[in-house]
């Protein structure tokens, strides 16, 4: 039994889709997030800079005293997972190789596709991932660099959303997948445009989910899951207050934060 919280950090407010879960998955955890709201996007910048971020907001979570780090961030978790894990002493849970794992399990094909950032899928680990778990698997990647900013500004479920999603998916759609890893904090809430195009056949696989369902499983097997008193406490941490912030926390959380506290990210 371990009580502490469960860190959860983003770029931004998009990993508020893997607390979601957490929330659903795990009732019982008291949790604690940060949002690095000044600097997002980590999609369009260096590795050096997104692990120099990762790292500050790893030191900034693990001041709250938590007993296990999920990178929420699908960027971060390509770029500084392994960093991350060198450096601390904690289990480290990143999104890609659950996101991985479970469009292997679910292809019939072989043929996945993969979006995200473009760091993310310049990064290539998604496609290692699939690969070192099936090695005849066929990956399809593309970056769909609008699909964040679509999101952010509500318009998930636009014309906007479906022109670019026509443009974005078509060389993963001719490709043939039958599975498609949504590999970006976003790209969850464009679900139904995503569908729209692809067609019901694709199984769209949101690896915040599939995260959390490994968190539960390792702090299962350790003896860490949390007593569950049915009042679990959850702090939101943010580097900036944008004006669309709580519009933002709504459309991801279905519910409004309690408490939010703006920190100085860089004194980590
Ligand atoms: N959270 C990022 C991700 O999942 C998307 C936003 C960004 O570019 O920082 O890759």
């Amino acid at each position: 039994m371990d009580n502490r919280p469960i860190g959860i950090f983003d770029s931004g407010l998009g990993g508020l889709t893997v607390v979601k879960e957490c929330m659903d998955i795990l009732p019982g955890e008291n949790i604690t997030y940060f949002g690095d709201v000044a600097r997002i996007p980590y999609g369009t910048r260096s590795e050096e800079t997104v692990r120099r971020y990762s790292l500050q907001c790893t030191r900034f979570l693990l001041s709250k005293g938590i007993k296990m780090l999920i990178i929420g961030c699908n960027t971060a978790s390509a770029r500084s997972l392994e960093i991350i894990r060198n450096t601390v002493d904690i289990p480290v849970i990143g999104v890609i190789r659950p996101g991985a794992r479970a469009a292997v399990r679910a292809t019939k094909n072989s043929k996945i596709g993969v979006i995200g950032t473009i760091s993310t899928i310049s990064s290539g680990a998604y496609e290692k991932e699939i690969k070192n778990i099936s090695p005849e698997a066929d990956v399809a990647s593309a970056a769909c660099s609008l699909f964040v900013p679509i999101v952010e500004e509500g318009w998930s479920d636009t014309e906007v959303a479906r022109a670019a999603a026509d443009k974005y998916l078509s060389p993963v759609k001719a490709h043939g997948v039958d599975t498609l890893i949504l590999g970006c904090t976003h790209y969850p809430l464009l679900k139904k445009t995503v569908t729209g195009y692809m067609g019901e056949g694709v199984t769209l696989i949101n690896p915040a989910y599939e995260t959390v369902l490994e968190a539960k499983s390792l702090l299962g097997k350790s003896g860490m899951l949390a007593e569950g008193n049915g009042n679990p406490h959850y702090e939101y941490y943010t580097s900036d207050f944008s004006p669309k912030f709580v519009q933002i926390c709504s459309e991801f959380l279905h519910s409004d934060i309690q408490f939010c506290e703006k920190v100085d990210i860089e004194k980590y």
